[in-house]
């Protein structure tokens, strides 16, 4: 035994329930796997081929590069930012390139919390939200969504969850893990409060281009152009571009924060992949047409996961899920706790889900399921639910 002291800050964060049962699920042979978000796409065929080019033809290419990200994709980012939001920012003020929207929050937080400072995150919300606020002294602060209103935001109790020492709040929009698109009203009044009490809101976007028929209700609170001193604005590769592994994204934050956000990078990562960046360019240079093939994969495996989930009310019952590619179905089946269910499931069927209580209180007694995965895994797992759970 070693006397090696862990940080009583570490000791008390647990690793995320999603990775905890993507590992368990791992060491059973066969199981089916609803439970990482990971979609089964390949990075498309011109990022790659444009990587393997630059890897040959620019002598850079292994090389740090400004902590804030390349100019090139800095200028990019301006031409994509304005095109989504209407909202034209400077490549060297505003623009900061990550290794990802993870490490994009962690610097966020970095730079906003104080040991004991509170953020705002919505329950059900990203589990991983929370592990970072903790890593950085912060508190969560759990904002309870409601079920029976279809996960909406419930705007009239945020005010009595801010206290004095409430930095931000985090928004994702479509939710993980609801699928939830939040309502141009309901968003519109967040930044409102946000002006009114001081506080940051961070938009961590993964899943805007997963909107199916729902295209016309996203809103994306990022093109107010009052909230410019109070918004940060994470977007990632990860998911619309098939691109997890390379770790890279952008935000767009206020001056004021982006020196502070340098620091942490020069501390911390120095900057984020340059071969993920060259990658990035390759993305944001081209008409994204791979984007249409993507989505409808991901409307067909949609309705076929509502399909099954519809032949097993005895087991869940569930809101249909608008956007990104989740669903958080309650459990109805017997059941002490939504972490004991998705344990049973996993031995006695073999079907990975992640635990609804990860996603904070208001998630017990549900699953989060995704079903970016390939269709025979979503057909799979129901085959052995409705086995599993004969009517
Ligand atoms: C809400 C949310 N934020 C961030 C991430 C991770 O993003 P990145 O790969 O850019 O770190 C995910 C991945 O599932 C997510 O769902």
């Amino acid at each position: 035994m070693t006397d090696i002291r862990i940080s009583k800050n570490i000791s008390n964060i647990a690793i995320s329930a999603i990775k905890e049962m993507a590992i368990r699920s791992a060491r059973i042979e066969g199981a089916a796997s609803l439970a990482w978000g990971l979609p089964s796409f390949r990075t498309p065929g011109h990022i790659r081929r444009a990587v393997e080019r630059r890897l040959e033809s620019d002598p850079d290419i292994g090389k740090y590069a400004l902590p804030d990200g390349l100019p090139e994709l800095r200028a990019l980012v301006v031409n994509e930012h304005f095109a989504a939001t209407g909202i034209r920012v400077d490549p060297d003020r505003n623009v900061m390139i990550t290794a990802g929207n993870m490490q994009g929050l962690n610097a966020l937080f970095h730079v906003l919390i104080d040991p004991g400072d509170e953020i705002i995150v919505t329950d059900p919300g990203f589990a991983s939200h929370f592990q970072q606020i903790r890593l950085c002294g912060g508190r969560p602060v759990h904002w309870p969504m409601d079920e029976s209103m279809g996960w909406s935001l419930n705007v009239d109790d945020l005010h009595s969850r801010i206290t004095d020492r409430t930095r931000a709040l985090v928004v994702v929009s479509p939710s993980n893990p609801t699928g939830k698109i939040f309502s141009e009203d309901e968003l519109r009044r967040i930044g409102a409060i946000a002006l009114e009490r001081n506080l940051l809101v961070l938009i961590d976007d993964p899943y805007s281009h997963f909107t199916y028929e729902n295209r016309d209700r996203y809103f994306n609170l990022a093109s107010v152009a009052a909230l410019a001193d109070n918004l940060a604005y994470l977007f990632t590769f990860s998911k619309t571009y098939a691109m997890s592994g390379w770790r890279l994204g952008y935000m767009i934050v206020p001056g004021f924060l982006k020196r502070e956000v340098m620091k942490v990078h020069d501390a911390t990562i120095i900057c984020a992949p340059r071969i993920s960046q060259v990658a990035g360019i390759a993305a944001l240079d081209t008409e994204p047409t791979h984007l249409k093939q993507f989505e409808d994969i991901l409307a067909r495996r949609r309705r076929l996961i509502c399909a099954r989930l519809d032949a097993v009310p005895h087991v869940f019952e569930y809101v249909k899920p608008e956007g990104a590619y989740y669903v958080f179905p309650g459990i109805r089946a017997d059941h002490d706790s939504a972490f004991e269910f998705s344990l049973r499931l996993l031995e006695d069927a073999k079907v990975t889900v992640t635990p609804g209580s990860a996603f904070g209180p208001t998630g017990e007694h549900h699953v989060r399921m995704a079903y970016c995965v390939e269709d025979e895994i979503i057909e799979r797992a129901f085959d052995r639910i409705e086995q599993n759970f004969p009517r």
